[in-house]
């Protein structure tokens, strides 16, 4: 197993990939409303990600080892969708709750966030509930990067977390190291035990990224090659950032003016 470990000017680059993918979602932001297609919010992404940053939508045409190349720019996951949902000519309705996934790539290097979003005014109690609890379910595990910590000590706090609350924690889909190479080692797992995987150290830049679901953890594979979706149709919700283990803890990369607040229980610096 080898985790490259960033440096110098490497770091630079992954900070600027990083907001640029934040910045997405704020420009998206106002747009997610009932009767906008995900194709359309889609064609926002692509054009702003090619023409305003003059970067690289990462998804489009992005084909690992066993599947079809991805055909859009960004992954909208709607309700029982747990990842990888394709843009569609489907309207989003009141009530609804979206995951918009952008990874960009800007001089060849990788940012990769996404963040819920619960349309319209109708979102029901158990929607909100679970998309805010899975936030906090991903700063758990974030809470927890620092030089000499373990990769299951991330994956033990954010599933003890979810699973206290009700929820159940995605197995198939896991975080990973990230930065010249879109996926990389290490598997970023959201479940586990205390000090177990692999030993955090300074330079290493991976993602945290939660799948959390209303009901059942099992999942089902769509016949289009790439959408995930509730094995019990139940609501599923996704968080993610990408960031560094630093001398001290952490930075995240992906952070943008329009980034929601990280919960009360994160202090300011603890970079
Ligand atoms: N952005 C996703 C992740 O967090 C990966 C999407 S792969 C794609 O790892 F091809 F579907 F875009
Ligand atoms: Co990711
Ligand atoms: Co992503």
């Amino acid at each position: 197993m080898t985790i490259t470990l960033k440096t110098g000017s490497d770091i630079t680059a992954l900070r600027i990939a990083g907001r640029l993918a934040s910045e997405v979602l704020d420009m998206l932001t106002p747009h997610v409303q009932p009767g906008i297609t995900t194709e359309q919010l889609d064609k926002l992404a692509h054009d702003y990600i090619v023409n305003v940053q003059q970067a690289i939508p990462a998804p489009l045409n992005y084909t690992p080892a066993g599947y079809i190349p991805y055909p859009k720019s960004i992954c909208t996951s709607v309700n029982d969708v747990i990842c990888h949902g394709i843009p569609n000519d489907r309207p989003l309705k009141n009530g609804d709750i979206v995951n918009i996934d952008v990874t960009v790539i800007k001089d060849g290097w990788h940012g990769d966030t996404s963040r819920m979003f619960v349309v319209g005014d109708k979102g029901s109690i158990a929607a909100k509930r679970l998309c805010a609890f899975t936030y906090e379910a991903m700063w758990k595990g974030i809470a927890k990067v620092k030089p000499g910590a373990y990769l299951g000590d991330i994956g033990h706090a954010i599933q003890t977390f979810a699973e206290n609350a009700g929820f159940s924690v995605v197995r198939e889909f896991c975080g990973h190291g990230i930065g010249q190479v879109f996926h990389e080692e290490p598997q970023v797992l959201h479940y586990g035990r205390p000090g177990t995987l692999v030993q955090l150290e300074p330079g290493m830049v991976f993602t945290i990224e939660p799948m959390i679901n209303l009901g059942r953890r099992e999942i089902k594979e769509h016949n289009d090659g790439w959408t995930i979706k509730t094995k019990d149709r139940s609501l599923s919700a996704q968080w993610e950032h990408t960031l560094i283990v630093t001398e001290t803890g952490y930075e995240v990369f992906t952070l943008s003016d329009g980034s929601p607040p990280p919960p009360a229980f994160i202090t300011a610096t603890s970079t």
